[in-house]
């Protein structure tokens, strides 16, 4: 079937100026920031303008309905927010292939018989707030409630402040249960953020597992002070640890099969050209393929940490922000979806994701589109039209099969 090209180029095209980020390049859209809030809009209109229900959830999750909610329904969608500088593809592309894969079933006439539905989950990146999966995490009760309703971000807005303002009572955060009963199947396309379907000369896969990932705040504390009128030997300065933590992560990560450390964002506080810092903050990504595997490297790293910290007359704490175990998505299912879809590959990701979160609740999948560089998380991330296309014919042709 044929798909509306126009339908596909016009949605991307009306959302492509939101959350431009000028300094970093690419997109910063961040969980209920205005950014946010315009794209969940655009949404809203897109959906309901395809004749769907829209309602968010007490987590601020947005649901669009093609026929009254129900029992065992199938869900596709992703999410809408961003990493700092990010692309345009991570996310958006997984929630713009579902609207036009419903397109695609109105063209044929489908009549589903069983509830379908789209959602596009909150704060999927914790690029505000710290905890990645936000909305789904809450959903399904993975987050308690009342540690979200303490989350602030880097301006000090609450996470009840923010939500508020998109419509959301603070006081229903927390785990959904009659939402949540009511998804059957989860399929979630998403832009691949690696190199394995290049090689393969695959525009569409299946994903098989996902890495076992945590994110962890260390925060050194010394002593701040002058950088002209200070000795050297008088120094307590929290950023010589904090940088050497920084290179013990690539070297401690690799001596784990398979694992990755990762520090992007590191803050001195108060952050002065001329003033020895009182505090660094590092943030640590760190994942492997078991949660053990995880787990003996972070060990090993603050154990170092601690070390250097200590040799620098400073303090270390350290705050996990979140945590979670490797995942295998449905066997059967993807088994399944590869089927349908003619054999196509099936591969691993490191990168996390809704379905993720909702794997240990209800049958979930994921669509790959390929990425033709491999870039993510990267104003560069990007993923061609024809193989947009493919997928978007792919999620069409599971969805048909799932509600039959
Ligand atoms: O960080 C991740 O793996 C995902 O992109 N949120
Ligand atoms: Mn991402
Ligand atoms: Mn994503």
């Amino acid at each position: 079937m044929t798909l509306r090209l126009d339908a596909y180029r016009s949605l991307w095209r009306d959302q492509a100026e939101l959350g431009r980020d000028p300094r970093r390049g690419g997109y910063s859209r961040h969980g209920f920031d205005d950014a946010d809030l315009a794209l969940r809009e655009w949404f809203a209109a897109e959906a309901e303008a395809r004749g769907l229900v829209v309602e968010p959830d007490r987590n601020g999750n947005l649901w669009a309905w093609f026929g009254a909610p129900g029992p065992d329904a199938v869900v596709t969608g992703s999410h809408l927010d961003s990493v700092p500088g990010g692309g345009a593809f991570d996310g958006p592309l997984g929630v713009l292939s579902a609207l036009l894969a419903l397109d695609v079933l109105e063209a044929r006439r489908f009549q589903p018989r069983r509830p379908l539905a789209v959602v596009v989950f909150a704060e999927e990146e914790g690029s505000r707030f710290g905890v990645p999966c936000l909305g789904s995490r809450l959903l399904t009760g993975e987050f308690d409630a009342d540690a979200a309703r303490r989350l602030t971000d880097s301006d000090g807005v609450s996470l009840p402040e923010a939500v508020h303002r998109a419509g959301v009572d603070p006081a229903g955060l927390g785990a959904d249960k009659q939402a949540l009963g009511r998804i059957g199947v989860f399929v979630e396309l998403h832009v691949e953020q690696g190199r394995a379907m290049i090689d393969l000369d695959a525009p569409v896969a299946v994903a098989s597992t996902i890495l076992a990932h945590g994110r962890w705040r260390l925060t050194f504390h010394g002593e701040g002070n002058h950088a002209g009128s200070t000795a050297l030997d008088d120094r307590r300065d929290p950023m010589l640890p904090a940088a050497h933590t920084v290179a013990a992560a690539r070297r401690v990560a690799g001596k784990v099969t398979g694992a990755r450390a990762t520090v992007g964002r590191v803050e001195a506080n108060p952050g002065g050209t001329n003033v020895i810092a009182s505090t660094v903050d590092v943030w640590l990504d760190a994942r492997a393929p078991s949660s053990p595997d995880v787990r003996t490297l972070v060990d090993e790293l603050v154990g170092h940490a601690e070390h250097v910290a200590h040799a620098e007359g400073c303090r270390l704490t350290v705050h996990e922000e979140s945590f979670g175990g490797r995942v295998v998505l449905d066997p059967a299912l993807r088994t399944r979806l590869a089927g349908w879809l003619g054999g196509v590959p099936v591969l691993p990701t490191g990168a996390g994701h809704d379905a993720g979160i909702l794997a240990a609740h209800v049958p979930s999948a994921m669509l790959f589109v390929r990425n033709p560089t491999g870039v993510s998380h990267a104003p560069g991330e990007h993923a061609e039209e024809d193989d947009c296309l493919a997928g978007i014919d792919a999620l069409a042709a599971v969805l048909e099969h799932l509600a039959l």
